[in-house]
């Protein structure tokens, strides 16, 4: 029998409700909130240690602390960036009245084309704001080099790349700033939050500062922060999830490999190469919808619809294409063909830990059913 429960491209995670009893005791005994308690406190340390870097502050979510590194490094003028992201990545840089310059994306990693990345740069540019996609790392070396000849920073939005390793390393651990989303969706959840991942002690105060409205102590602010406090609550979850959040990878890697196999020989259909000499979190899994399938993009975005799989076209529409960026010369189409190809081929399949082959064979069905049937 057909199975028509609507399947999303994503289900969060949980851990065991029972789990958080204690947790919520806890909190309920000591009546500590927020304000940098003592499981805001315990989640860092343990994130930290999880994650292999040094110096995390927590955040109610990553687009707050998207704006906050960007106030942290004191950011202006112009910043180069990525049109194939979510909006929260340009839309951090309006927030501090920061101009957004769109550099087109190398089309194998879908990540901004380091290539691309000097032509862009002017006498305003300050900053460098690149996006690990899919959790699939940027050239970080190259952008370094590029930062470093011109005296640029670069935040990397990481929101995709919770846990993922280069050569053994954190990818987090490269530019002067990572910022993590822990939001429902990711492969790491606290229902809502995130991150800012500092290299140094001191840029680490600096932000949690600006987290809590600039105050450096109880009489003095030094900055108008905002409050972007991560409480007790959430970082109670994020302790459970730790104890699950390999486990889940690893779910998820059985996954993207049983589509893999798949598709294979499907014409039309391509997959991502998995990144060479990196441990992923299989976070998404992106087909491109060649010319060579029997239906576009949309339709089968659509098809897949009609039989309650709801697939996700991440990204479109570019960034660039938005009201609030088309006019800025640099989100011109022609300057952006290989994002603009992308965010028309581009289609994001149902990927969760809780999936099972049964949703995977529902997936294929219509895919492997969509490329030999003539549509009516
Ligand atoms: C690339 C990227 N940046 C930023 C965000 C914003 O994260 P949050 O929802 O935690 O604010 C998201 C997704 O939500 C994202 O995918």
């Amino acid at each position: 029998m057909m199975n028509n429960k609507p399947l999303y491209v994503t289900q969060p995670s949980l851990p065991p409700l029972e789990d958080l009893q204690p947790y919520l005791e806890m909190i309920w005994n000591n009546k500590i909130l927020t304000n940098g308690g003592p499981l805001h406190q315990e989640f860092e340390t343990r994130l930290a240690e999880y994650l292999g870097v040094e110096h995390v502050s927590l955040f109610t979510n990553c687009t707050v602390a998207l704006i906050t590194a960007l106030q942290a490094l004191r950011v202006s003028g112009e910043v180069i960036t990525t049109p194939y992201s979510f909006v929260a990545t340009a839309h951090s840089l309006l927030w501090n009245g920061l101009q957004p310059v769109f550099v087109d994306i190398d089309p194998d990693t879908f990540n901004l084309d380091p290539e691309r990345i000097e032509a862009a740069i002017t006498p305003q540019t300050t900053a460098i704001m690149p996006v690990h996609c899919y959790g699939n790392p940027c050239d970080v070396d190259r952008i370094q080099k590029i930062a470093d000849v011109h005296g640029l920073k670069v935040i990397y939005d990481a929101a995709h790349a919770f846990g993922v390793k280069r050569n053994g390393e954190s990818i987090l651990r490269h530019g002067d700033l990572s910022v993590l989303s822990f939001h429902a969706t990711k492969v790491f959840n606290t229902f809502e939050g995130g991150a800012i991942v500092s290299p140094d002690a001191k840029t680490k105060r600096r932000i949690d500062f600006l987290k809590n409205f600039g105050f450096a102590d109880e009489v003095t602010v030094v900055a108008p922060g905002i409050n972007g406090k991560m409480d007790e609550l959430h970082a109670a979850i994020g302790l459970l999830q730790l104890n699950h959040v390999d486990e889940a990878i690893r779910k998820r890697r059985d996954i993207d490999m049983s589509y893999r196999v798949r598709f294979t020989g499907l014409p039309g259909i391509e997959c991502l190469d998995v990144p060479k000499n990196v441990e992923w979190n299989y976070s998404y899994f992106p087909i491109r919808v060649k010319p060579g399938y029997r239906l576009s993009r949309d339709e089968l975005y659509n098809e897949l619809k009609k039989q309650g799989v709801f697939s996700r076209r991440y990204f479109f529409p570019l960034i660039s294409d938005m009201s609030m960026y088309r006019g800025l010369p640099s989100a011109a189409m022609a300057n952006l063909p290989a994002a603009t190809m992308a965010a028309n081929e581009i289609l994001c399949l149902p990927i969760f830990p809780d999936m099972t082959e049964a949703d995977i064979e529902r997936v294929s069905h219509v895919l492997m059913n969509e490329a030999t049937t003539v549509l009516e």
